[in-house]
């Protein structure tokens, strides 16, 4: 062979190849089996919270994401409701990352937990973009908490002072104005930016707090992440991590953030109902273990940022029944709070709004963020408090003569006043100044 035919034969191979080289395929999967709302699918490989496509040859049939695997079975959990599936229908992984919109275009707006607009107010339009998961901060170089953070309501500035970077527990039953409180904060408080969770609500009181809580005054500088309790549980996880996210993101740079999640208890649920979808079993009162490790993990991911960033409150609503000590969420969420916040029904159907159950709460944080006056003053407070409602009962039965223990006289009648600070109107706004110099006005 001569040199040159040498050289027209490889060259002809190297075209050959080229012609030859496809880009790597795309590996569909196939829809085998529905089992309540979680779904099976065979043939492709994808890694866990990777979204996917369900379709046939009519077009894309949903959304989902991968929640678990056994073997070459993939378990999916659709993001909206599914309707008609069928066995075969073809699963397409979605290879770009699940990054969301962030910015302050953000601001005044409704979003679901893929961060798609919900207020019909068109497409937002962000500049930056960010991947839903967020690197954690090594807790050790998180800067500690030292300043109060003014939440404008009374009751809490004074008696429970919140700290900028703190994570609260508000513990309530239904209808004893949860939202209520919570629309105050975001409208009243001095964080630039507050981020509301409202996560497996019922849709009409989504509606509510929006239009009523929330109003036009509070939405202006919040951004809403709705998940009502007829999304799927995937979606209502989603905008739980999706809140976090954006207020990650305002704390970044280096704004002070207000997060108010509604509710834990809802979002420990939505995990509940994908583990026990995927088999895993229960372990207490019907909750499986990853549910008490997913708590935490989200939880975690408030408090302040490195030096230069700014700081990230967070309260998160957990749904108890007064006296109900035993809900393992509640039990877990006291865990691991800086502080839990109660809501009495008693005082509600009283007429004492908020009804923060001052003795019973706490604010683990306080006596690093107020001075010493302040702190003196708050424990006073509360010992007139307990004196006053250990005898109360006393009083109403006419067992109790006036004149028989000062101190107790003096609870009797510090008691209007005390009682008349603690409660505050719903459009009523009170500064942390103001709130304190109450307490002072006391005595
Ligand atoms: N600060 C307040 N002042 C007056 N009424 C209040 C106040 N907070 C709550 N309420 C009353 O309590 C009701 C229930 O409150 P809401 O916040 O909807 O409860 P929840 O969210 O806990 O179910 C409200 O409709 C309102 O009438
Ligand atoms: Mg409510």
């Amino acid at each position: 062979m001569t040199g040159e035919g040498v050289l027209d034969l490889s060259e002809r191979l190297k075209k050959a190849e080229n012609n030859c080289r496809v880009s790597a395929g795309q590996v569909y999967g196939r829809l085998y089996r529905v089992n309540g709302l979680c779904l099976e699918a065979r043939g492709c490989v994808l890694s866990t919270g990777q979204r996917c496509l369900i379709g046939d040859d009519n077009g894309v049939k949903l959304e989902a994401e991968v929640v678990g695997f056994d073997g070459g079975r993939l378990f999916l959990m659709p993001l909206e409701p599914p309707t008609s599936l069928r066995s075969g229908d073809w699963v397409m992984p979605i290879r770009t990352g699940s990054r969301i919109p962030v910015g302050d275009e953000l601001l005044g707006r409704v979003i679901d937990g893929t961060g798609k607009p919900l207020d019909g107010l068109g497409a937002i339009d962000t500049k930056v973009s960010t991947p839903l998961e967020s690197e954690i901060i090594n807790p050790l170089r998180r800067r500690p908490i030292s300043e109060p953070l003014n939440v404008g309501v009374r009751a809490i500035n004074a008696m429970l002072t919140v700290g900028k970077g703190q994570r609260l527990g508000l513990f309530a039953g239904s209808g004893v104005g949860k939202s209520v409180l919570l629309g105050m904060m975001t409208r009243y408080t001095s964080a630039e930016v507050t981020v509301v969770g409202l996560v497996g609500e019922r849709g009409r009181e989504v509606r509510e707090f929006i239009e009523h809580s929330l109003g036009e005054e509070g939405l202006r500088r919040a951004v809403v992440v709705a998940a009502p309790a007829d999304s799927s549980p995937v979606m209502r996880l989603r905008a739980s991590r999706l809140c976090h996210r954006i207020a990650e993101y305002f704390r970044d740079q280096g704004k002070d953030v207000l997060l108010l999640m509604d509710s834990l208890t809802r979002f420990a649920q939505a995990q509940r109902e994908i583990a026990l979808a995927v088999g895993e079993p229960p372990a207490t009162k019907g909750y499986p273990p990853s549910v008490f490790s997913m708590l935490p993990a989200l939880v975690e991911r408030a408090g302040n940022g490195e030096n230069q960033q700014g700081s990230m409150t967070a309260f998160y609503t957990v749904l108890s029944e007064g006296d109900d000590q035993q809900d393992p969420i509640a039990d877990a969420a006291r865990a691991i709070l800086d502080g839990h916040f109660v809501l009495s029904r008693e005082l509600a159907e009283s007429g004492h709004y908020p009804a923060i159950d001052v003795e019973q709460s706490v604010s683990r944080v306080m006596p690093q963020v107020v001075d010493k006056q302040h702190l003196d003053r708050a424990l006073k407070f509360r010992k007139t408090l307990s004196l006053y409602s250990r005898n109360k009962e006393l009083l109403t039965l006419g067992a109790y003569r006036q004149g028989t223990d000062p101190e107790i006289d003096q609870a009797f009648s510090l008691y209007p006043s005390m009682s008349n600070m603690l409660t505050q109107g719903m459009f009523e706004a009170s500064d942390f100044d103001e709130s304190v110099q109450q307490l002072h006005n006391l005595w």
